[in-house]
């Protein structure tokens, strides 16, 4: 279910796509930047999946067994009952055309104030490539579409109002050998000449994760 740039499962994700991060790139786990929850913070955990927490999880697949089983894109829950909204790996999996619907129904679930945090796959990464049912790309710029900034009056019709507090970008290579971006290089030269795997070039060795934060206006 997991798919590699993850809030919980970052590690395990790259060991089962065959590479793992390096050591110098520790701090590329996404954990390390969401300190943010308060103890007393009621959280919905949104396409939780098997192992994500919250106070309460909700998830499409009733396979997972989420607390509730539905849809990120009509949430089951009454206006403001959370204080935060958790959206980890999600997002990519919903089409663009549906996106201004789940953060209308975070925004409406989210108490005044509240806050909505999202971990998504940079789209510029082999991990974001090769997923089939990914169907929306996100880079650093994208949640400036849905908060106060250069790009908001995309969404102007919407029944939401963000401001973006937090966002980063973490980049990290798969490979854990020093030089680890030379050995990219070089083995995507290899693969031209000697046509390995038919041909096919990944961008090699590189993950990125995206995480930002967004307060309910
Ligand atoms: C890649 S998994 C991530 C699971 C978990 N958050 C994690 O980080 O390990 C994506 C999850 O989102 C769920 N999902 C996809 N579209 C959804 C939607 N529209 N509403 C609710 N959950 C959805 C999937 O069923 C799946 O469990």
């Amino acid at each position: 279910m997991s798919e590699g740039p993850s809030r919980t499962t970052a590690a395990g994700s790259e060991s089962a796509d065959g590479d793992s991060p390096t050591a110098a790139d520790s701090s590329a786990d996404p954990r390390a930047t969401s300190g943010t929850r308060a103890i007393s913070d009621t959280v919905l955990n949104v396409g939780a999946g098997e192992q994500g927490d919250g106070n309460v999880t909700l998830d499409l697949l009733s396979a997972v067994g989420p607390d509730v089983q539905g849809t990120a894109t009509t949430l089951p829950f009454a206006d403001e009952t959370f204080d935060v909204v958790e959206m980890d790996q999600v997002l990519e999996h919903i089409a663009p055309e549906r996106l201004g619907d789940v953060f209308e129904e975070c925004y409406r679930v989210l108490r005044a104030d509240g806050r909505l945090e999202a971990w998504v796959p940079h789209a510029a990464s082999r991990l974001y490539d090769q997923d089939p049912t990914h169907r929306s790309r996100w880079t650093h710029g994208t949640p400036e579409y849905f908060a106060d900034g250069n790009f908001s009056w995309y969404y102007d019709n919407r029944a939401f109002a963000f401001d973006l507090v937090d966002r980063e970008v973490t980049v990290w290579v798969l490979e854990d050998a020093p030089l680890s971006g030379v050995r990219s290089v070089l083995l995507q030269t290899a693969h031209r000449l000697l046509e390995w795997d038919d041909g096919v070039v990944y961008r090699p060795s590189v993950s990125g994760s995206i995480h930002f934060t967004l307060r309910k206006v």
